[in-house]
This record gives C-alpha cells, structure tokens and sequence, in this order.
C-alpha cells in the first residue's frame, strides 16, 4: 500500500485565531451589510476569502527577509529573484512589479491598444478590467466543459482551440496583440491547461503572429496537474514541467502572492528585448525603477526562495491533495461542487445547493452569509453580485454559474481545519430546503460593487 501524502514542513510559529458564537456572528454579518468583504478579520474563524498573499513562509523565506538588499538599483535581492525566474521559467527579460495586476498594467500599457482583441481562457478580473480600461476586448475561449459543474474533465482549463481559430477568422491579426492563458484557470475552478493545448494555442499564435502570454499566478500547481493527469509527464519534475509548458511562449505576468509563496509582489518576464524595454518605461513611470518595480529587496528574496519551494512536488502534493481531501468529503456528502476539485480552491455550485433562493435575491452571496453564520468561515460570492450590472441597460448580469469560492491559503490551515469546513458545509447542506429568500441591495458602487454593496436580508 502506498504511504498517504503529509506536510513536508513541520510548525514554527503559529497565530491565534478565535472562534466565536452564532449569535456574534449574526450580529457582525448584520453590522457589515451583510458583506463578507466588510467583516473585521478577528471575527474570522477560517479565512477563505483568498489564496492571494494568505500563506505561509518558511523559515528560509524569513532568513532572506534579513539579508535583504535594499539598494535602490542593483540590489543583490534583485539579482537573485531574476536568476531564479531565468532557471524557473526559462525567461530572460524580467522585471519586478508589486503584485499581478501590476504587471497586467505594465505589460498591457506595452501591448494593447484601443480597438484590440485579446482571446484567452477565462480571464481573471483584473486582466480582464485592464484591457477593457484600454477600450480593447477580452474573448473567452474556454472549453464548454468548464461550465458545467457535474462535467469530470482533467483540464477544464483549456481552451477550445475552435473558439480560438474563430477569433483570428473574424479578427485581423494586427488587432491581435497576443493571446492570454491562465495556468491554473482561477475563474473556472483553479482548472488547469495541458500541455497538449499550450502546444496547440502556441502553434496558432506562430501561425498568425501573434504572442502567447500567460498569466502564472498559479503555474506550479499547474505543472502539478500535468504531472498527474497528463500522458507523459509522469516521470518528469515539476521545475522540468514548468520549464517546458513557458518555453511555447513568449513571456508572462506573475501574481507571487499564489505561487510565489510571498505576502506581496509580482513581475513580468519575457523573451522579446524590444518588449522589455518598451515596458521598463511603464515600469519607472507605474512602480519604480526596474530593479525593484515596487517590491522591497527583502520581499525580493523572499519571493526567489518561495518560487523555489513552491516547485517542489512534495510540497505541491501536500497543497493540492489538502484541496482534494475537502473536496472530496463535500462530495461525498453530495454537496454541489465544481469537479474536478482545482488546484486552489472549492467552487460550491449554488444553482444546484440553493436552488429554492430565487435567483434575482443573490442565492450565492446568501449561501456565503450562511456559511459565514454557521461556521465562521469566510468565503467569496461568484455570482450576480460580481457580475455587475449590464453598463448600458443597468440590469442585473446573471452569468451560468453562482458560486461561493472557498480559497484555501497555502500552508495555512491544518487538516483538523478541513474536517471543520466539511462539518459545517454538511450541516447548511442538510438544512438546504428551508432556505426561502435571500438579499436585496440597497446601495452600491457603479463599478465593482461587491466591494462595498450593502445588503438587507428578506
Ligand atoms: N491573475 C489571476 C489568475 C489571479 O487569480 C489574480 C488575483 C490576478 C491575476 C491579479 O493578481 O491580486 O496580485 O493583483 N487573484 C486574487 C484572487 C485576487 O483572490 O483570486 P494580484
């Protein structure tokens, strides 16, 4: 018999965190308008909210936070975290940034154009906003699969190359500044890309030429799912992986507060000069001069240490089998979720968990309150209320899916915490058919209102 998976660290440090009764928590959800995203952290039992800069340093990570060089340019700190992004991801040009979205708005300011079209799987939010900020579109050539929740499939994350090949029929390639992946897909469940279909988006875009970027926020633990899933890769190690699945690009941007193990940061790397010395124009004017791009030197080498660790399959089994194991046992229960479990979180479906919540009264945000409510875990509504209202007609936008995300930060919570969660979602899941009404909104932000919408119970 094979021995189970376990940590390959042991505890350090620990931080407290506080339980608390339903009736504070009735009451505090009450205070923040009923959303999530206005609740005090310490009235938090188990954050979900994000897997966003919520991990865990090693006690490696934290030795380099004291040798850090703090030099404005050519600090030490760079020259290390540049190195190991050419030895990680194979990419010769790189330049630091202080998170994703950052690089999104460096690279993009380079790249995209009023008019443009930019094809892609599932774009996250922020990617998305910064091409149509720049009045360009974003098209979503995910495979169909990914929307069906029930559907089993071991990379929803690709992209239906038909859907691909008919935005370069409809489109001229000069509108076409690249094409974006996101490996793992975050908006389709933490779904991950096969190689396969890197190949394939990569062999469109040299045919049309057109560059392939992709958005690494989660790249290890896509290699991962490569490793496991995909024909041929078995033997191979996830660095080795990586290494490859980069090498049918042409750069990528980089949120290191997933994959980069780190609290903060991010960077762009690339293989064009041309490209790289366009964007180090946006980078001094944006985030700072290009060898600290808004990140510390400390926070530097942190994040060249925590892209280290973060591509060791020991550790990589442990992140993403810990996911699995809730995963699972919410399955078993029959509790509605996005399968195959992706890399970083769990989508509950809230179509098939709550269907009795009329849709117009936000069944997905109602499910999150009541998991907030009963258990004092904090997860995200991924539903109407994200999807904002149309920006011409007003209306409410109803996308396919409602979902709640539980994001499970990276070595964070123990496995007693993932009995916890499942305890509590088996609970709401028995008590499913009294949930009658949800929410109204009674005021919000023209733009990204589930920041600060409030709400009001029915
Ligand atoms: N790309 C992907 C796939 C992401 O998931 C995120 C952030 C970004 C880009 C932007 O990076 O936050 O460093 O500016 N995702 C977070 C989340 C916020 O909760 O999924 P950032």
């Amino acid at each position: 018999m094979d021995l189970p998976y376990a940590e390959p660290y042991k505890i350090k440090v620990i931080e407290q965190i506080k339980r608390s009764t339903k009736e504070q928590r009735l009451k505090w959800i009450k205070e923040a308008n009923y959303n999530l995203f206005n609740l005090a952290s310490d009235n938090v039992f188990i954050d979900l909210l994000t897997d966003s800069g919520t991990g865990s340093m090693s006690d490696k990570q934290w030795a380099e936070i004291m040798i850090g060089d703090e030099s404005y340019a050519g600090s030490r700190s760079f020259k290390k975290l540049k190195d190991t992004v050419k030895r990680i991801t194979g990419f010769t040009y790189f330049l630091p940034v202080h998170q994703g979205r950052a690089a999104e708005n460096v690279l993009f300011s380079t790249l995209v154009k009023e008019g443009d079209i930019v094809p892609g799987n599932s774009h996250f939010d922020t990617t998305k906003g910064h091409i149509e900020f720049r009045k360009a579109t974003a098209i979503d050539c995910t495979i169909d699969e990914a929307f069906d929740t029930s559907i089993i499939h071991p990379f929803k994350g690709n992209v239906d190359i038909n859907k691909l090949q008919n935005v370069f029929d409809k489109y001229p390639t000069e509108k076409i500044p690249f094409v974006i992946l996101t490996i793992t897909c975050n908006s389709s469940g933490g779904q991950p890309v096969s190689i396969e279909n890197v190949k394939e988006v990569s062999k469109i875009c040299k045919k049309y030429n057109t560059l392939l970027i992709f958005d690494s926020a989660r790249f290890a633990e896509n290699a991962y799912f490569i490793k496991k899933r995909e024909k041929g890769y078995k033997n191979k190690t996830i660095k080795e992986i990586a290494k490859e699945l980069f090498s049918y690009g042409d750069g990528m941007t980089m949120s290191a507060k997933k994959d980069g193990l780190v609290n903060m940061g991010g960077f762009i790397a690339l293989n064009s000069e041309e490209i790289f010395k366009q964007a180090t124009v946006y980078t001094i004017m944006f985030e700072g001069f290009i060898t600290y791009g808004g990140m510390n030197g400390r926070d530097m080498g942190a994040l060249a240490q925590g892209l280290d660790e973060a591509t060791e399959f020991d550790y990589l089994e442990s992140r993403v089998e810990q996911v699995a194991y809730l995963g699972q046992k919410l399955v078993e229960y029959g509790v509605p979720v996005q399968q195959p479990i992706g890399g970083h979180a769990i989508f509950l479906d809230a179509n098939k968990f709550v269907p009795t919540i009329p849709r117009e009264e936000y069944r997905a945000q109602a499910l999150a309150i009541e998991i907030y409510v009963v258990g004092g875990i904090r997860g995200v509504e991924i539903g109407t209320v994200l999807a904002d209202r149309d920006p011409v007609t007003r209306e409410n936008r109803y996308p396919d899916l409602e979902l709640v995300r539980l994001a499970i930060p990276r070595r964070t919570y123990t496995h007693n915490h993932m009995e916890y969660i499942a305890a509590v979602l088996e609970k709401i899941y028995d008590t499913r058919k009294e949930a009658k009404s949800g929410y109204i909104i009674v005021d919000e932000a023209p733009i990204m209102r589930h920041f600060t919408a409030k709400f009001k119970k029915i």
